[in-house]
């Protein structure tokens, strides 16, 4: 609609202008003018159209090179905008920004002063919730109220860690040494590399930034090039709260080459990363060229597993929410359904009942509880999953297909339910990120752990059960670094995040999420002569 009103007003505006200016002025002219008013179009619900900003905010500048990508609207595959593609010069510019704004930041502020800081942030993020949730929405693709939920879960972090850093307690340790006192300091460990993903555009900057000022370090940000418009709000907002400019750098770029800098310079102490274990042990091993603390939050294969004991309605709604949330990309997903073959006839039923009632569409329609992929590729990767499954003998109980009445530019595709899974099939190995629901039958508890373990991510696993000592010892078994039992929602500001095996290392969130940000200085004072 936006495209047609745009056009309109550029035929009818070079006609009405060329009464009184040359031809080319008033054509340049028009056109200039309809291609703004299809963004602020597009853009109609924003109450603050400048927190949709697609340069990078660089020395306490917002500035371009000259260089752009675009960034694609998901439900349409029509470009939402152009952002600038920065350089690996850029980066350097920023790192160095970055270190002097360590410097001072650290060394002026108190841990009280930064938490204030860091809730002034957090009212800005409340009170711009819906703006943040529609740039959201209009380049991931996940539903409106999916959005508003993330912005309040990634604000979440900022006053977890707000409060968390008041409380960054050291320790005095009894010496063996006579008249030696042992103390510790904790101190903030410098620039910090700051590459996210599109899944959760708002979050997993919160997640990973807001410990990190806590604590006093700064903070070099790679956003997504699939999702730069939601960390340029955030940003935006962090400058009004009042956190120093250099202190926080966002560099946007499609040039995967030049973000390695953040990787490689000296200057950066810490990187902290979301994305594919592949891409994550890349950078991990060019960080540690330079000794750099990493953290790394990789990928998942999470196993749902439902015992014969389970409450069956239960599991299903919490199959429906972490299976299909965001549209299955998120990297807890359930990833593989097992399910007691005792159970599978009634828990199949009553998940494809639940997944026939959502609707696939625009996020921003109050009907749609399902939005697009946010690209082509992973729409391939979900069909390429489906077939590889079905040509090995799984049955196709649901979905599989291109919604007939969305935009079929968009990059949709149906909830999918698969039964009769076995362990050869892709869709049991790699991560899908989609709206597929692969089923599998298990026979004892034992055959479902080890069917949960033998994967080499280990992040999230859930479980349902009655049985209180199972659910001890099935806890305590599951080779991950979540575990939800009788419940799909494990993740929260309080509790500590991350995975084991090839899903990653670190923890973000709790206060094992500050201490990222941290070393630890040991401090001997000898002599005392007390
Ligand atoms: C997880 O399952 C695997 C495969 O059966 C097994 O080797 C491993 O011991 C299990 N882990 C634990 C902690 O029981
Ligand atoms: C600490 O130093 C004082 C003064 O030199 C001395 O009297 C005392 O014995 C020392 N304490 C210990 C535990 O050695």
């Amino acid at each position: 609609m936006c495209i047609y009103l745009s056009i309109y007003l550029s035929i009818y505006l070079s006609i009405y202008l060329s009464i009184y200016l040359s031809i080319y002025l008033s054509i340049y002219l028009s056109i200039y003018l309809s291609v703004f008013s299809l963004l602020i179009c597009e853009l109609y619900q924003l109450s603050r159209p400048d927190l949709f900003r697609g340069e990078a905010f660089i020395d306490g500048k917002w500035v371009q090179n000259g260089k752009t990508f675009p960034v694609y609207e998901p439900s349409t595959g029509e470009v939402l905008g152009d952002v600038a593609s920065m350089s690996r010069s850029d980066f350097v510019t920023g790192i160095k920004s970055a270190d002097v704004g360590f410097r001072e930041y650290s060394s002026t502020t108190t841990a009280h002063y930064r938490a204030a800081l860091l809730k002034k942030w957090y009212d800005l993020i409340i009170s711009n919730k819906d703006d943040i949730a529609t740039i959201l929405v209009l380049e991931n693709g996940k539903t409106f109220s999916e959005a508003v939920g993330e912005v309040v879960y990634a604000a979440s972090f900022v006053s977890w860690f707000a409060e968390e850093a008041t409380r960054a307690y050291g320790d005095v340790i009894p010496s063996s040494m006579p008249n030696t006192t042992v103390f510790t300091l904790k101190q903030p460990v410098g620039v910090c590399g700051i590459i996210t993903p599109w899944n959760f555009p708002a979050a997993m900057i919160t997640r990973k930034i807001a410990p990190a000022l806590a604590v006093g370090c700064s903070v070099v940000i790679k956003p997504p090039s699939e999702t730069p418009y939601t960390a340029a709000a955030l940003v935006k907002l962090a400058i009004e709260a009042g956190i120093p400019p250099r202190v926080i750098q966002l560099i946007p770029t499609k040039d995967r080459d030049a973000a390695t800098e953040l990787c490689t310079n000296p200057i950066v102490k810490k990187i902290s990363f979301t994305g594919s274990t592949k891409v994550g042990i890349f950078l991990s091993k060019l960080a540690m060229g330079t000794m750099k603390k990493v953290s790394m939050e990789l990928g998942g294969n999470a196993p749902f597993i439902v015992f014969d004991d389970a409450d069956i309605d239960l599991a299903v709604q919490a199959a429906m929410v972490c299976k299909f949330r965001c549209s299955g990309q998120t990297c807890v997903c359930a990833n593989r359904i097992l399910v007691h073959k005792k159970l599978l006839p009634e828990f199949t039923k009553k998940l494809i009942a639940e997944v026939s009632k959502l609707k696939v569409g625009f996020g921003l329609d109050k009907t749609t509880t399902q939005g697009p992929l946010v690209n082509r590729g992973g729409v391939d990767k979900v069909n390429q999953h489906i077939e590889d499954a079905v040509s090995k003998g799984a049955k196709l109980e649901l979905g599989g297909i291109i919604p007939k009445d969305v935009n079929q530019n968009g990059f949709f595709i149906a909830p999918t339910i698969l039964t009769g899974v076995t362990k050869d099939m892709l869709v049991a190995n790699d991560e899908t990120f989609g709206p597929l629901a692969p089923v599998f039958g298990f026979d004892s508890e034992d055959e479902a752990v080890s069917l949960a373990n033998d994967t080499e991510f280990g992040l999230a696993g859930y479980f349902f059960s009655k049985d209180v000592n199972r659910i001890l010892r099935v806890a305590s078994r599951l080779e991950c670094g979540l575990v939800g039992v009788n419940t799909g929602k494990i993740s929260a500001a309080e509790s500590p995040f991350g995975g084991v095996k090839e899903s990653g290392v670190g923890r973000e969130g709790s206060k094992y999420g500050l201490a990222e940000y941290y070393i630890i200085k040991a401090v001997t004072i000898g002599n005392t002569n007390a």
